[in-house]
């Protein structure tokens, strides 16, 4: 994929830009960066501070043609590769706390916000916007209990631009590898062993009533399989939120 990078001393939300520049007709492989966000946008409505050089807040549009239902799996795909470019820039060890954030130290480090844009069934375009704390110190309200920065978790020192430029190229790779299959087939060992709620107790927070039991890793799909009394359950994203019985993690 060729990326074509545009930098922002300033924007509301890159992935607002993104979003509008993908349907104005930009190509896949866009990428928007801005020093400083002062709307930055989470999941769920959620705010996402987003400081001057605070962190590393970029988005990127694709257009894979695939059917909408499959879209949200590129969640755990982008998180895949931005695990492997913390750990490969800083020295650090993230894990992902499924679908998509990056914990350090049982911490959030990185949080992605994946938006599609689809007609008839089929993805017109797909905004991946990403948060990456290099050295926040604050953080929204609604993260602020459980969010950290690599620098407080002593990352070494690096450039941002070479951990952006990790992240890109790392997602080259998976992107590639989960077109092949368009599930999470060639990527699924790799994920699972970086899941931080592997064989652990979790919370599901289903909408319809939340539940206990023990995650066991991701199916090709991306759903989480939650080991209850009654038998396994796969819970896709989306509605559901999961979390450790004691916090965050
Ligand atoms: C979350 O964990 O709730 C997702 C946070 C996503 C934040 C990034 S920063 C770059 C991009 N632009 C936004 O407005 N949000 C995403």
């Amino acid at each position: 994929m060729r990326y074509r990078i545009y930098c922002y001393k300033e924007l509301p939300s890159t992935n607002t830009e993104a979003r509008r520049l993908a349907e104005e007709g930009v190509g896949q492989g866009t990428v928007i960066v801005a020093r400083k966000q002062t709307a930055g946008r989470g999941r769920r409505g959620r705010t996402w501070a987003s400081g001057e050089n605070a962190g590393i807040w970029f988005s990127l549009v694709l257009k894979p043609d695939i059917p909408a239902e499959r879209a949200s799996t590129l969640t755990l795909v982008a998180a895949l590769a931005v695990a492997r470019a913390i750990s490969r820039v800083t020295g650090l060890e993230p894990l992902i706390k499924w679908p998509n954030d990056i914990v350090l130290d049982g911490r959030k480090v990185c949080g992605i916000l994946t938006e599609l844009s689809a007609e008839a069934n089929s993805v017109k375009h797909i905004v991946v916007g990403i948060g990456i704390n290099v050295r926040s110190q604050e953080f929204s309200e609604e993260f602020a209990g459980h969010a950290t920065s690599l620098t407080a978790e002593g990352a070494k020192s690096f450039l941002q631009g070479a951990l952006l430029m990790a992240v890109l190229e790392e997602f080259e790779d998976c992107y590639g590898r989960y077109l092949k299959t368009l599930d999470l087939e060639l990527l699924l060992t790799e994920y699972n062993d970086c899941l931080v709620n592997r064989d652990r107790p979790v919370k599901v927070l289903d909408p319809a009533g939340a539940y206990l039991g023990i995650a066991r890793g991701v199916n090709r799909r991306g759903e989480l399989l939650v080991e209850r009394e009654d038998g396994v359950v796969p819970v896709s994203s989306g509605e559901v939120s999961v979390r450790g019985i004691y916090g965050y993690v």
